[in-house]
């Protein structure tokens, strides 16, 4: 097990009705840019919950912060809480809100002189940013409480990330009943993100880290458990509860810790949709099983750990590691997530280059555990999903 030093700050309210903590956690008197997405927050009682639990606080709204958060949306945000002096960022959706507000948080604070965009790619210090709460919706990315945050320039095409301690949400609101108006869409998604977070954390090479193993074995077997039965019964709270528990567990930041990481099915999946406008998910799901199978010897161990594990699997290391790759694929598919992008009607071979070409433009040139993954390789993965 590699050293690791571990802290998550976010406090995390689950359950039913939590949104009323809100009233706690953010003072009496604070001026709050209120972050929302499309709409949906007025259909799944979000924000009835939080205009109630702000009462006495001056609220600014701002709506229409897309999936993919965009860039010149969110310089609007930021341009609208400096000119109303707000001192809260309160986002309420799912994880592109989430996204965008950490952002929020951290511009509007951001010298002037400085080009915003220096943000993304850590290629500005930050001196500090504003406190950031935030109520999740659509279980998925673990940005409810962790300080990543992705951004997209989509004229440029670059959809590129950024880290800081700073943009750790202070709290974070998990109710699943705000879920329940989820579309099958974004259950599969959702579950299909946390799935790979989860496997990009622990599928690499046998590292003597057994409780993250373990953890990360849970978490998987959970998905496997509710992710058929969220999308069958979608007024089922209690399978609500753990896709929730379980999407936020996933990129919490435990089952990392003292691990070896691969992260190269984000990278190829962030320029999937920095290309074509997949949804996240939908990129994870055509890259991570054609990965698994590009890198089968280096991660044999692994595999087959998780063949046997998972998926009870009988036979010799490559025996088990070949199904349970196909297992993977079946799951994703069953959740309504395609693993070929001719499902999506792109022409792999077209995309293989352009992949490429966007991960040398952005200096992803090593990826994966033991920084083994050339664009080329990626290239060569995104080909096997043809
Ligand atoms: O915009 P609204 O109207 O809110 O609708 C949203 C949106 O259309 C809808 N939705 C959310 N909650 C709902 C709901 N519809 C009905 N009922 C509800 N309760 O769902 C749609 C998708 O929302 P979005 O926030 O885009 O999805 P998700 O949570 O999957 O977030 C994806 C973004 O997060 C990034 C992705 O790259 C992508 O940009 N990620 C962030 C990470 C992080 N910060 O750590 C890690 C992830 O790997 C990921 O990269
Ligand atoms: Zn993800």
């Amino acid at each position: 097990m590699d050293n690791f030093s571990f802290h998550n700050p976010t406090r995390l309210h689950f359950g039913r009705g939590q949104a009323a903590q809100i009233t706690q956690e953010i003072p009496v008197g604070a001026r709050v840019l209120l972050t929302y997405g499309g709409g949906s927050i007025r259909k799944n009682g979000a924000y009835d919950q939080v205009m109630a639990a702000l009462t006495g606080r001056h609220v600014v709204e701002f709506g229409g912060i897309e999936p993919n958060p965009e860039y010149e949306t969110l310089l609007r945000a930021v341009a609208l809480g400096r000119s109303e002096q707000v001192d809260w960022v309160l986002a309420v959706g799912g994880g592109s809100v989430f996204d965008g507000s950490k952002f929020i948080a951290a511009a509007i604070v951001l010298d002037p002189a400085i080009d915003p965009w220096q943000i993304i790619g850590n290629r500005t210090p930050l001196a500090s940013a504003l406190p950031l709460g935030g109520v999740l919706t659509l279980p998925a990315t673990g940005s409810e409480s962790n300080f990543a945050a992705v951004v997209t320039r989509r004229a440029t095409q670059d959809k590129l990330s950024f880290k800081n301690p700073l943009v750790f949400p202070r709290f974070s609101v998990l109710d699943p009943a705000m879920t329940m108006t989820l579309p099958p869409r974004q259950i599969g998604n959702g579950v299909v993100d946390a799935f790979v977070h989860t496997v990009e954390q622990y599928l690499t090479v046998p590292n003597e880290a057994r409780v993250q193993d373990r953890l990360a074995e849970g978490i998987l077997q959970t998905l496997l458990e509710i992710g058929p039965r969220t999308l069958a019964q979608p007024d089922d709270y209690e399978a609500r509860a753990n896709m929730m528990w379980a999407a936020n567990q996933a990129l919490f930041g435990l089952v990392a810790l003292g691990q070896v990481q691969d992260w190269a099915t984000h990278a190829i999946g962030h320029e999937l949709t920095a290309l074509y406008g997949l949804d996240h998910a939908q990129t994870l799901a055509v890259t991570l099983p054609w990965l698994l199978t590009y890198r089968k010897t280096d991660k044999l161990a692994k595999l087959a750990q998780y063949g046997r594990r998972l998926w009870q699997l009988p036979g010799d290391d490559a025996a088990v590691a070949a199904v349970a790759i196909d297992r993977t694929i079946a799951f994703f598919e069953t959740m309504g997530v395609p693993t070929r992008l001719s499902a999506y009607g792109i022409d792999a071979l077209a995309a293989a280059e352009a992949v490429a070409g966007q991960l040398r433009r952005h200096g992803r040139n090593r990826l994966g555990e033991g920084g083994r993954l050339t664009p080329e390789d990626c290239a060569a993965i995104v080909r096997m999903a043809l």
